[in-house]
């Protein structure tokens, strides 16, 4: 049998002759937020007049994002999974587009039949093992499927990219063009935790039990969250992702993974956010596995775990329970990204429980988040038969199984107090009494 080194060795090009193999107006997948391959993003751009509308799927873009640049609209067409800081304008633009999607079914359109069947992958891996198998590393979710359904995969080999177990590889004759390169992983600006988000952390806490599974969102109300979870015991990880507050809590022997029905002892994750203190805990590490998104977010594989807890933000809750987390009126701000994934993965597990936790008010106070009405454009993300426990600040309101009427009153009483007169008064043209 041929050794893998030697066709690893026949792979090597550099990323400018890799990104020549490049369909001029194809469909290109590139590997997802932390896991980008910056220096094959580099090359694209760098020759870019060699592209007509070139097609970029992309979820989270955690790089600069340039290929969404109207500058670059001759050249490139961004078609988003998840509008970011970078590639917002484009999603919204003529030059750009969304496609809404479960998280969870997102390698399902990168198949024969899906709409989104790439002709390139451009993917970051590790190095390989001695068997020829690189780690897709911070990024098996979506990126695993991309490169297996794609005509040409090119990697990034990157000494930095951390080995991740599970399910997360990829072997070096699956590649067609390897490009090394030890770029650093992106990472993940820790966010500050305020006062506020402390006080959603403490009430999202107080409904997490001994022995809970959970599943944490990105941001400062997680974080927040996992700081209030220091005494509990025997917590298990099932999430999209997981960040820095993991590790502590794992370090400390509050994350053990012990009651978990499913993948007992490991924490299960689809992608990772965060610093280099978190790439160095999961590299190589067996209590950590990675498998696709497909698996992960599955909410019928979410629910075997018994106590699933789900903490997930939103834009704005209108008093029916309708949750908003991904629009600005017409505007597409983010994305569904796992939320719905988990909501109905927690619904259907054994004493499960989806949070929903957001700041009572928005734009420094100005803005009510818990509104009568959503925005007009919004998209609802979670549907009112969907949601659970929407928690701010002020406390938590419990929505499942509660009528209209009951909805409407748990929710202004978490509401901020500047707004409850107005958001009283509707409800009561509405329902006549709450
Ligand atoms: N009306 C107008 N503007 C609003 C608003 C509202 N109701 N709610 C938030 N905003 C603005 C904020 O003022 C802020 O603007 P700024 O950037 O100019 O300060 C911006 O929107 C972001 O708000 P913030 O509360 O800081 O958002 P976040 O970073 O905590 O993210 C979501 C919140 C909902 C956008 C995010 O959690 C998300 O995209 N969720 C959907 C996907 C998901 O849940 N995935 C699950 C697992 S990762």
């Amino acid at each position: 049998m041929k050794d893998w080194r030697e066709e690893y060795k026949n792979k090597v090009c550099s990323s400018d002759e890799a990104i020549k193999k490049i369909k001029k107006d194809g469909r290109v997948v590139v590997g997802h937020a932390c896991g980008e391959p910056i220096e094959l993003i580099e090359a694209l751009l760098r020759n870019k007049t060699l592209f007509k509308k070139l097609e970029i799927v992309h979820m989270v873009a955690m790089g600069k994002g340039e290929y969404a640049k109207e500058e670059n609209k001759e050249y490139f067409t961004h078609n988003s999974i998840f509008a970011g800081a970078t590639t917002r304008e484009a999603a919204n633009a003529e030059y750009g587009d969304f496609t809404p999607s479960f998280f969870f079914e997102i390698p399902k359109l990168f198949r024969k039949g899906g709409n989104l069947k790439p002709d390139t992958a451009l993917i970051q891996v590790s190095l390989p093992d001695e068997h020829g198998y690189c780690s897709y590393g911070v990024s098996c979710d979506y990126t695993k499927e991309a490169a297996e359904n794609a005509d040409i995969v090119i990697a990034q080999v990157n000494k930095y990219m951390p080995r991740t177990l599970g399910n997360s590889f990829i072997n070096i004759k699956d590649i067609d063009y390897i490009v090394e390169c030890d770029t650093p992983i992106i990472e993940l600006k820790i966010p500050t935790i305020g006062e506020i988000e402390r006080k959603i952390g403490e009430h999202c806490a107080s409904l997490i039990d001994d022995g809970a599974t959970l599943q944490l969102g990105i941001g400062a109300i997680p974080d927040a969250v996992l700081t209030f979870l220091k005494e509990k015991k025997d917590l298990g990880i099932h999430s999209e992702m997981i960040s820095d507050g993991v590790v502590d809590l794992a370090n400390a022997g509050v994350i053990t993974n012990k009651r978990k029905n499913i993948h007992n002892g490991k924490m299960i994750v689809t992608f990772l956010m965060g610093s280099k203190k978190l790439y160095d805990y999961i590299d190589n590490n067996p209590e950590v596995e990675l498998y696709p998104v497909d698996y992960v977010n599955n909410p019928f594989v979410i629910a075997q775990n018994d106590n699933l807890i789900s903490i997930n933000s939103a834009i704005q809750v209108d008093l029916m329970g309708q949750v908003n987390s991904e629009t600005i009126g017409n505007k597409q701000f983010s994305g569904t990204g796992g939320q719905v994934d988990f909501v109905r993965g927690a619904s259907m597990s054994k004493g499960g429980k989806s949070i929903i936790a957001l700041p009572s008010t928005a734009a420094k106070g100005t803005i009510s988040k818990i509104v009568f009405n959503l925005d007009s454009g919004s998209a609802v993300t979670t549907s009112r038969n969907d949601v659970d426990y929407v928690v701010t600040e002020y406390g938590v309101a419990k929505l499942k199984g509660r009528s209209l009427r009951e909805r409407a009153k748990a929710l202004i009483a978490i509401s901020h107090p500047d707004f409850r007169e107005e958001l009283t008064k509707k409800a009561l043209e509405k329902f006549k009494k709450i």
